[in-house]
């Protein structure tokens, strides 16, 4: 599929074709990936460039945990879904992106010019829902960064949350969301791309 398939006139969009297209016309969730490796500045370029993405009350509940090591990699492997257990075990870099349910505790840090902002986060609840909601819109700028640096991503959630996040975020302030392979797209790496709703069944207007 290429962009001329698009309906959205093209003057609408200030971005270049080109940049439209790596962004996200011609983006693909990879599934397979080349052995080049994924160097922890590629990953840090990503977070410079996406960090001023908003979350509520600047809030920034994001977390990630690089997993580098084969012995790590083994222990996340073991607790994804079957299906995506051997492309998590080959892609170049495997990311484990979690919300930290403590994020109240930054606020003083990210949110000066709400003096009170932690305490609208007493409710365990609220909190819980503010970290899953901004942590996830973080994880789509992170999608999009790493798009940014020319190298594809598989997001997936076909994990077992409880027995990531006990491994890789231990202490119970952390709920893992997402687990990202990270990669340069290896052979057959995109599926048919599979349609997108219409504007119009998305949107109304009042
Ligand atoms: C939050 C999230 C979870 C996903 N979980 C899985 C998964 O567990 N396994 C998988 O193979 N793909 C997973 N995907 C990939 C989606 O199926 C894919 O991004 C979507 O179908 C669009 O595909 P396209 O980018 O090729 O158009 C996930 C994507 C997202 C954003």
């Amino acid at each position: 599929m290429t962009s001329t398939t698009s309906t959205t006139p093209a003057t609408l969009v200030v971005l270049p074709a080109d940049v439209q297209d790596l962004l996200f016309k011609e983006a693909h969730t990879a599934h397979t990936y080349t052995d080049e490796p994924v160097t922890d500045a590629q990953i840090a370029a990503v977070h410079e460039l996406v960090k001023n993405g908003p979350t509520s009350l600047n809030s920034q509940p994001l977390r990630g945990v690089l997993v580098r090591s084969d012995e790590a990699r083994a222990r996340l492997v073991a607790h994804m879904a079957p299906g995506n257990q051997a492309k998590t075990l080959k892609a170049p870099l495997v990311v484990v992106l979690a919300a930290d349910l403590h994020f109240h505790e930054t606020l003083h840090r990210v949110a000066p010019h709400v003096p009170d902002a932690r305490n609208l986060f007493t409710d365990e609840q609220v909190r819980h829902d503010a970290a899953v909601l901004n942590a996830a819109l973080q994880i789509a700028y992170f999608i999009v960064g790493v798009r940014a640096a020319g190298l594809a991503v598989g997001p997936m959630s076909g994990f077992d949350a409880r027995a990531v996040t006990d491994e890789f975020f231990p202490g119970g302030r952390h709920r893992a969301l997402v687990v990202a392979n990270i990669g340069r797209p290896g052979p057959d790496a995109f599926r048919p791309r599979a349609p997108r709703l219409a504007f119009d069944e998305v949107f109304t207007s009042v």
